[in-house]
Order: C-alpha cells, then sequence, then structure tokens
C-alpha cells in the first residue's frame, strides 16, 4: 500500500483540514458565515461544487475557538480516542506514549489517566515534561534528549509495559519490543515522525522473537477507519473539554505563509499540543 504517494508530492496541493468560513453559498446547509471542516489543503480559499466535501462541526463550540476543531475535538482527539480503545487497556495497565505533548499524544495520555492507568509520556524538552506531569497529571514524563528509554523505563516501568501508543517509531519503537514490552502487552502504531524523512526503509528489524515470546498484539490505527462514529466519540470527548478534565495546549502561528514553518516546526519539536496556523485572511 501506498502511503503517501497518494496525498503529496510534486505539483499536487499540498495535504490539510481546515476549519473554513463560507463566504460565498448556494447551498442551504452551508449559509453564508457557518464554520465547516474540509479537507481542502494548503489553500486560502476553497471551492466546493456540490457541499459533500463539507463537514460542519459536530458539537456546540460555546465558547471555544473554531480552531479546536481540528485539535481536541478534531482529528487529533478522534485518533487518541480510538487508539486508547484499541489498546484495550485496564485500569492500573502501565502505559507509554510518545511524541507525549504533542497533539495526540497529550489526549491519549490523558484520556489513559481518566481510565486510572499509570502513564509514562516521553517528549523533546524540560518544559513539555513539566506540563505532562504538573498540568495533565501524567505520572511521570522523560526528556528522551536527556535520558534514555533503557534508563526512563528501568525507574518507571520496572516490571514492563502493558500498552504502549507509538507516534515515533524507529529505535523508539524497537527498543519497547525488544526490551520494555510486558507479556499479552499490547502495541498501537498511530505513527513514526522519527521516520518520515528517511530516504531508506531499515531493513530486518530484530523484533520477531521478543513478539512471539511475550505474545505481543500490534496494532496499526488509521482514524479515518472510525468515521462513522466520529460523531459519537466527539459529543462523548466535548463535555469533559468543556468541564476540564482534558486539558489542551495550541500552538498558534499566525498568517498562511507560516504554514511551511508550522509544518517543519512538527519535526523539530516546536509545537506543544496542536499546530494551528490561522489564516490573515480569515473573516
Ligand atoms: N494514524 C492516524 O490516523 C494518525 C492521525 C493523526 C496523527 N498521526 C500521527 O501521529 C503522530 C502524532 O501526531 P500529532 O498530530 O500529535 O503530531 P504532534 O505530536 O503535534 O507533532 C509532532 C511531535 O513529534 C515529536 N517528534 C518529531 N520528531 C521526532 C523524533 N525524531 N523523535 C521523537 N519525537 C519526534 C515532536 O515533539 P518532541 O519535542 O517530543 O520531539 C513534535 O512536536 C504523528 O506521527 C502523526 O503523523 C496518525
Amino acid at each position: 500500500m501506498r502511503i503517501h504517494g497518494d496525498l503529496v508530492g510534486e505539483n499536487k496541493t499540498m495535504f490539510g483540514e481546515a476549519c473554513l468560513k463560507v463566504i460565498k453559498a448556494r447551498n442551504d446547509k452551508f449559509p453564508v458565515g457557518a464554520l465547516v471542516l474540509a479537507l481542502s489543503g494548503w489553500q486560502t480559499h476553497y471551492l466546493s461544487k456540490d457541499g459533500k466535501d463539507l463537514r460542519p462541526i459536530p458539537f456546540d463550540l460555546d465558547t471555544l475557538s473554531p480552531s479546536v476543531s481540528l485539535g481536541v475535538l478534531g482529528m487529533p482527539g478522534l485518533t487518541s480516542y480510538f487508539g486508547l480503545r484499541l489498546l484495550e487497556a485496564k485500569a492500573g495497565e502501565v502505559c507509554v506514549v510518545n511524541g507525549a505533548a504533542g497533539a495526540v499524544g497529550s489526549l491519549l495520555g490523558q484520556l489513559a489517566k481518566l481510565k486510572g492507568l499509570i502513564v509514562i509520556g516521553f517528549a523533546g524538552s524540560d518544559e513539555k515534561c513539566h506540563w505532562l506531569t504538573k498540568d495533565l497529571k501524567f505520572d511521570y514524563a522523560f526528556n528522551y534528549k536527556k535520558i534514555s528509554v533503557d534508563d526512563a523505563l528501568k525507574q518507571a516501568a520496572p516490571k514492563g509495559v502493558d500498552v504502549f501508543f507509538d507516534n515515533v517509531g524507529g529505535q523508539f519503537f524497537h527498543d519497547m519490543i525488544t526490551k520494555h514490552m510486558a507479556r499479552f502487552g499490547r502495541i498501537v502504531i498511530c505513527g513514526a515522525i522519527s521516520t518520515y524523512n528517511d530516504a531508506e526503509i531499515p531493513k530486518f528489524p530484530q523484533t520477531h522473537l521478543q513478539i512471539l515470546a511475550n505474545e505481543l498484539t500490534i496494532r496499526g490505527l488509521m482514524v479515518m477507519s472510525y468515521d462513522k462514529e466520529f460523531d459519537t466519540a466527539l459529543n462523548e470527548m466535548a463535555p469533559l473539554i468543556k468541564k476540564g478534565d482534558l486539558k489542551f495546549k495550541e500552538t498558534l502561528y499566525e498568517g498562511f505563509e507560516k504554514m511551511p514553518e508550522a509544518f517543519v516546526g512538527l519535526f523539530k519539536g516546536e509545537n506543544i499540543g496542536k499546530a494551528i496556523v490561522k489564516a490573515s485572511n480569515y473573516p
């Protein structure tokens, strides 16, 4: 299966989701002024031929910014919701999440805490780790640039990790499988940001025997496969956000021309929570 080839490439509009305000309308479902979601890509204006590619925001915003429909109550929030479900985690189990201060990881960890798990996050700065433990109540957060996964988990999960939500892939994934998963552990692969830019795919990871011996379950997650359940999930999550039981941050870039900077920033760890670009022509 081709993963990125159909979405990105030379002479293609860069892929992406946006929250758009309708400025001209010939469709009663979407009057002028309405906010809609669309996979419109990196464009300042978007023309929908028949409205079938537009989705209304499926929950009441109240005092929330429309940007939440792209973050905590959008695709990243949904990814964490269905990701936790796939992990089949039980209260008291040990959960590791990397990319933990990002849009998906920060929510996955909080949902796991609400379920009674012991949550260990890995992120790329002390500031991010402080946010995870102090505000989001993760049990542990480690700056992976300062401490190895092995040393961190010797401290925080000496008996092994029951569930692992992987946003990073590569060496981190390899270390988890070969050294840290508990027997009957479950892994959800959500992303592999440490390898997205690799020119060569590493060959033959030495993981088979550990998967076999520890009887691990490894699942891939594609959030779009759950689209029929999106509205149910969002209506469950929205009250948690409004009550403050689920906290979130957004890193805001002002101006459409900041799209490349915001995108590259994801690979440098410049965002905390969801990276949002607000177009200056957004009415
Ligand atoms: N499967 C799905 O349906 C689905 C849906 C949404 C997103 N995703 C994937 O899930 C992952 C998280 O998405 P997100 O929206 O939450 O992104 P994000 O975490 O908001 O941003 C990416 C973060 O990854 C970390 N990172 C970047 N390079 C890294 C590296 N080499 N090693 C370790 N960490 C690195 C950075 O934080 P640090 O400072 O911690 O390094 C960065 O802030 C991504 O891989 C994304 O592609 C998958």
